[in-house]
């Protein structure tokens, strides 16, 4: 059986691998970011069905033109990937309310939009993938992008919970670093140790292996597991030094 999937924020980086992993396999696609040319671009690029739908997901016509497309009955949207995201460079006291806003509405409402549109078609049908792209960040006190993408984990974690008897699976993608436009978007240098680096093919092929295995949470590597998991056992206070250390 073919199966549809719809990718936000696949104009570029993890979205645009999570694409192409995608239809290697087979899976047809619904590309989904502002910049049309690049999804036209990457439409004709791949040997699979694909679709694009432009739209700024920050714009109230955006988000409801691609909730519309995942509650399509006639034209089923059987995998929904939420990734289109971007990062803040300012620290919280001296970023703006407004840039707070977007952030906090991409990384956090627009995933929870997405899913309720989605899942009562994925319910109907008795199946449904929903892999969110949240960060390793979720698991730290990264400042506010970490409190948007703890919830992007814990949404997807609810959902998961919620809705497998219905055949819906979910799973959170955490990528630590990854080679792509975000830091460049952000005005600010890729830096740090070269392990904690990965390519966004590298995280998409690990999400969508994720996805197809049903795993709750997936982490760029096995390192990025194993601190996550050790970091439950580190105090808040210990864990801000390390990262206002790292950022000095
Ligand atoms: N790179 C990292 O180190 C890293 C690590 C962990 C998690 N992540 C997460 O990974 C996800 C993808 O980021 P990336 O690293 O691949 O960065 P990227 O290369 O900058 O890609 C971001 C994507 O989001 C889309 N997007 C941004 N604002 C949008 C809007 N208002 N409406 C629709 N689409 C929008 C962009 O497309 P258009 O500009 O064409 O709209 C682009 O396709 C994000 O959620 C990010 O938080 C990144």
């Amino acid at each position: 059986m073919r199966h549809t999937a719809l990718i936000t924020g696949a104009s570029s980086g993890i979205g645009l691998a999570i694409a192409r992993e995608l239809a290697r396999v087979g899976v047809d696609v619904v590309l989904v970011a502002r910049d049309e040319e690049r999804l036209q671009a990457l439409a004709a690029s791949l040997d699979t069905g694909a679709e694009v739908l432009a739209a700024d997901l920050l714009t109230h016509d955006g988000l409801e033109a691609v909730a519309a497309r995942l509650a399509q009955r006639d034209r089923p949207i059987d995998i929904l990937v939420s990734n289109a995201g971007f990062g803040l460079a300012a620290p919280f006291h001296e970023s703006t309310i407004e840039d707070e806003r977007r952030l906090h509405e991409l990384l956090s409402f627009v995933p929870l939009r997405l899913a309720h549109a989605a899942l009562p078609g994925m319910r109907e049908r008795g199946r449904g993938w929903i892999l969110t792209v949240a960060s390793f960040a979720a698991f730290i006190p990264f400042g506010t992008y970490s409190a948007a993408k703890s919830h992007a984990v814990n949404l997807s974690r609810a959902i998961r919970s919620r809705y497998a008897d219905d055949g819906i699976r979910a799973t959170a993608l955490c990528p630590g670093f990854v080679h792509t436009e975000f830091h460049d978007r952000m005005g600010i240098v890729e830096d740090g140790p070269a392990w904690m680096w990965a390519s966004a093919e590298d995280v998409a092929r690990r999400g969508v292996r994720g996805l197809r295995r049903n795993q709750p949470v997936v982490h760029s590597d096995r390192r990025f597991a194993a601190i996550a998991k050790g970091l439950q056992l580190v105090p808040d206070t210990w864990q801000g030094s390390l990262i206002n250390a790292y950022r000095d």
